[in-house]
């Protein structure tokens, strides 16, 4: 078949603790991307809905993968795409990530699976460079791998899936303003001090345990950031308030999704997690200030190809 469509899916970095090396995927909420194999050798991007994103390939992250990818396999074909994104860029929930990694899928696609799933990772990093500044892979890893996993190592690239309980589920709520993962990176001080990171460290062994153990409650006190949260929280109005009443609904715990400004959840337990909508919504309505709010299970899997 000449012509694909993929679902990308949207991914939750960090996790509070594991700034940088941490994500999960949703299940329900991701992009979704056409793509076709033309016989004129370069990149097209077609069409794109749901956002203002730029149609020059140099200047999109799906085309800058596609397009080196291409390159670098020394293909005799093109690649045409259409871009489909259900949620906006800035916000927290790997939008970029989505689009490099669908990108990276597709076209290994029709290269007849040339790259391994770490060389597809090291081309949707790119995106993320073209995107934010810094090649970042926890989203784009978690959109490529689906479940939830750990950048174990940089150099060498090493990425380690990590179980996740059957009850799992995640709330996130998207205020509708857009924070720049650039902006939200630079705010960060370039050191932190040894008491802050024994702390940090602690708590991702905590959540990793608890993941593996199914110990809930475990997974629950181990969503602590003192990393990045201290300087980002700034960034996203009745952040506070936001995890209080998550946390008194019954939800584990929760924190910043990536660089924000969304802010998620885990609960034990759908019900629960539609509790914690439910409080995600009494404290933004009457802020004014737009917002989208999604209940979903990890997502076992990552970029897909679904019906045409
Ligand atoms: N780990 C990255 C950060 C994710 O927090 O800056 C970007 O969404």
């Amino acid at each position: 078949m000449d012509q694909i469509r993929i679902f990308s899916p949207a991914t939750v970095a960090n996790v509070s603790c594991g700034y940088d090396t941490m994500a999960f995927a949703l299940d329900t909420l991701g992009d979704e991307m056409v793509f076709r194999k033309i016989n004129e050798p370069e990149v097209r991007i077609s069409k794109i809905t749901g956002a203002d994103l730029p149609f020059e390939v140099d200047e999109n992250v799906a085309g800058v993968v596609a397009k080196a990818m291409l390159a670098d396999s020394g293909a005799s074909f093109g690649i045409e795409m259409e871009i489909h994104k259900k949620y906006k860029p800035g916000s927290g929930l790997g939008s970029s990530a989505a689009s490099s990694a669908g990108a990276a899928y597709a076209v290994n696609h029709f290269l007849e699976g040339k790259f391994s799933q770490l060389e597809m990772l090291r081309y949707s990093m790119m995106g993320e460079e073209v995107a934010c500044g810094s090649p970042i892979a926890d989203n784009v890893a978690g959109a490529l791998y689906g479940g939830f996993i750990l950048i174990r190592s940089f150099e060498p690239l090493e990425v380690v899936s990590i179980p996740v309980p059957s009850e799992l589920f995640a709330t996130v709520i998207h205020p509708q303003i857009a924070v720049k993962t650039e902006d939200a990176r630079n705010v960060l001080p370039k050191e932190i001090p040894m008491k802050t990171a024994i702390a940090q460290w602690a708590n991702v062994g905590g959540l990793i345990s608890g993941l593996f153990a199914s110990d809930y409650k475990l997974i629950g006190r181990s969503l602590v950031d003192g990393v990045a949260e201290p300087y980002r929280k700034q960034f996203i109005p009745h952040f506070d308030q936001l995890v209080k009443s998550a946390k008194d609904s019954g939800a584990l715990g929760g924190g910043i999704s990536g660089s924000g400004p969304s802010v998620f959840a885990l609960s034990k337990g759908e019900t629960t997690a539609r509790q914690v909508e439910a409080a995600f919504d009494a404290v933004y309505k009457p802020s004014g200030i737009d917002y989208h709010i999604y209940t979903s299970a990890i997502g076992p899997r990552g970029v897909r190809i679904i019906k045409d």
